[in-house]
């Protein structure tokens, strides 16, 4: 991502979880804050964008949509993948931070926490929990302007924490903020292991390892390397590479062979619990739905333990 500009997918995906949380019942993830963070414009920009997509997707049908809030629902539900990838990453983490939680984890670290608004929404956990959003500088500056004009008061337990990942690593960021090495921590890298290199993202992996003592936690969420093959792709998850390259100028390079994983993240110290297919998660949080919301093909969430 750019040096100076804050990450346009953070803002995206979060104003997709918005709109969610204000238009759709039953909710996979109920963001209830998320809409407040941006401007009238934003707002009017990310909708019209929206409302366009059907026609570029397919004319025919589009035409036979009755209004603008159908071209979105469709857009948002069906078309892009985008809405989905990010409501069930992000009910999957926090479902598992509360266990976490109950089994004594003291810290919560955000990687790449983009416009995450969970220390504003669940104040209750944040008497257990010290939370570090860790993002890079541009993205953290913009997010926090927009924390002061909406006038939420900053919670003590939260640390923020400015590292761009190309410049410095995890373990010397963490070291500059009062994040508790011998804590038990639980970590959530939602919708960043795409963009990375397979070396950055094991680098981060290793160092959560090295850094957090055993038992501590960490969710992230990947696309399998089958996305990166035209032939194999699926067609939503293909314009979805195109456009993060193209449109938001934020590149998806890596994808990770599922069956892989375990042995990979073992060298790394890191006991992979739980590795979630499209399958698996269509069951767990999308299964009896009446909207169009389905799992984003070739996405999958691990959540793996120090050992
Ligand atoms: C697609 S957004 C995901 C945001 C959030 N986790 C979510 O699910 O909505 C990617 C995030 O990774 C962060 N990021 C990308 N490159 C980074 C880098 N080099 N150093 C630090 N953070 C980076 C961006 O600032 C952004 O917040």
């Amino acid at each position: 991502m750019s040096k100076k500009k804050a990450s346009f997918t953070a803002q995206g995906l979060a104003y997709m979880r918005a709109y969610h949380a204000m238009h759709d019942n039953p909710k996979i993830f109920d963001d209830s804050l998320a809409y407040h963070l941006f401007t009238e414009d934003e707002r009017a920009f990310f909708e019209n964008a929206w409302t366009q997509v059907p026609k570029l997707y397919d004319p025919e049908r589009a035409a036979s949509l009755p209004d603008r809030a159908a071209a979105i629902a469709w857009t948002l539900q069906t078309i892009t993948p985008g809405p989905s990838m990010t409501l069930g990453r992000s009910r999957y983490t926090e479902e598992n931070l509360e266990k976490a939680v109950g089994q004594g984890s003291k810290q919560y670290v955000i990687l790449g926490a983009g416009f995450d608004t969970f220390v504003f929404r669940r104040p209750e956990m944040l008497e257990k929990l010290q939370v570090y959003e860790v993002d890079h500088p541009a993205t953290q500056a913009f997010k926090r302007d927009r924390l002061a004009k909406a006038g939420w008061e900053q919670p003590v337990q939260l640390h923020f924490v400015p590292v761009d990942f190309e410049q410095e690593s995890l373990a010397e960021a963490l070291t500059r903020s009062s994040y508790d090495p011998q804590a038990r921590s639980f970590f959530s890298w939602l919708g960043v292991t795409y963009y990375l290199t397979r070396d950055a993202v094991f680098t981060t992996l290793r160092t959560i390892a090295n850094l957090a003592p055993a038992g501590s936690a960490v969710i992230f969420d990947y696309l399998d390397t089958d996305a990166f093959i035209p032939e194999k792709a699926a067609k939503r998850v293909k314009i979805l590479i195109r456009d993060t390259r193209q449109v938001a100028d934020e590149p998806m390079i890596t994808g990770f062979d599922p069956s892989a994983l375990a042995a990979d993240l073992a060298r790394l110290g890191l006991r992979l619990q739980e590795n979630l297919n499209p399958f698996d998660i269509e069951k767990r949080h999308f299964r009896g739905r009446k909207d169009g919301y389905y799992p984003c093909e070739h996405q999958h969430y691990a959540l793996a333990v120090v050992e």
